[in-house]
């Protein structure tokens, strides 16, 4: 299954990744968790990256498009993916199609997940991540066992720079100018399933799964 999962930040894209990756044993590719590991690693595209996450706009086009061409050439994808906040932009969504058409492949579906702007405020404000394996957590929503603490491994959880509400605001004006339109894009290629993401996760989850089947 080749997947996309469009949506704001915060509409649950990572949430939901997660669980089809274990569903369907595809990998999820993430361009934020790539870059954020870029940035960890102190790497030349890293410390260029950093610059536009840490404002809440968006990497140029040319890194994560590279990005993406490269990481589906690997092994892993060989039977499919989900990509996750990518792509964000019209010119990527056209290099995404001429890089699958250059590997004879083709995309399956793309999922799109509606969410209320100040519930996804909420959703970021609240979001922690753990260091080590990159599981999520929401401090009301879905918390950890323990404060502080992974319940799969242990590790630290920690809040991302860019979840702070001033630049989460920025972020959703930047999915509102710059990514919305490719529901547009998607529909028109006849792929698009829409998805209320307002529902708790265990019910987006049951809905996802059947819309997927169901197509
Ligand atoms: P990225 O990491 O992709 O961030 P984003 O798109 O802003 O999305 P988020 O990860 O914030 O949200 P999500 O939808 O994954 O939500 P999650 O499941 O965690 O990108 C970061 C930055 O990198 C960008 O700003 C940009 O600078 C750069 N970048 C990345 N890709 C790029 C690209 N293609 N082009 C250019 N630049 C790029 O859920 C959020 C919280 O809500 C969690 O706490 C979760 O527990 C909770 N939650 C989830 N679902 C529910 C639910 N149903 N009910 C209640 N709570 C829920
Ligand atoms: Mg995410
Ligand atoms: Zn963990």
């Amino acid at each position: 299954m080749k997947l996309i999962l469009l949506g704001p930040p915060g509409a649950g894209k990572g949430t939901q990744a997660k669980m089809l990756t274990e569903q369907f044993f595809i990998p999820q590719i993430s361009t934020g968790d790539i870059l954020r590991a870029a940035v960890k690693d102190g790497t030349a595209m890293g410390l260029k990256a950093k610059e536009f996450m840490d404002a809440g706009g968006l990497v140029p086009d040319e890194v994560v498009v590279g990005i993406v061409r490269d990481r589906l050439q690997e092994k892993d994808c060989i039977n499919g993916f989900i990509l996750d906040g990518f792509p964000r932009t019209v010119p990527q969504a056209d290099a995404l199609q001429a890089s699958l058409a250059e590997m004879g492949k083709e995309l399956d579906r793309v999922i799109s997940l509606d969410v209320d702007a100040e519930a996804l405020v909420e959703r970021l404000t609240g979001r922690r991540t753990c260091k080590e394996c990159g599981r999520g957590y929401h401090v009301t929503f879905d918390p950890s066992s323990v404060v502080g603490k992974c319940d799969a491994c242990g590790g630290a959880l920690f809040q991302r720079d860019d979840d702070q509400e001033e630049t989460i605001r920025k972020r959703l004006q930047v999915y509102a100018d710059q990514t919305s339109p490719l529901i547009n894009y998607y529909r028109d290629a006849g792929v698009l399933l829409e998805l209320d993401g307002m529902q708790p996760i265990s019910q987006v989850q049951e809905k996802m799964l059947s819309l997927l089947q169901a197509s």
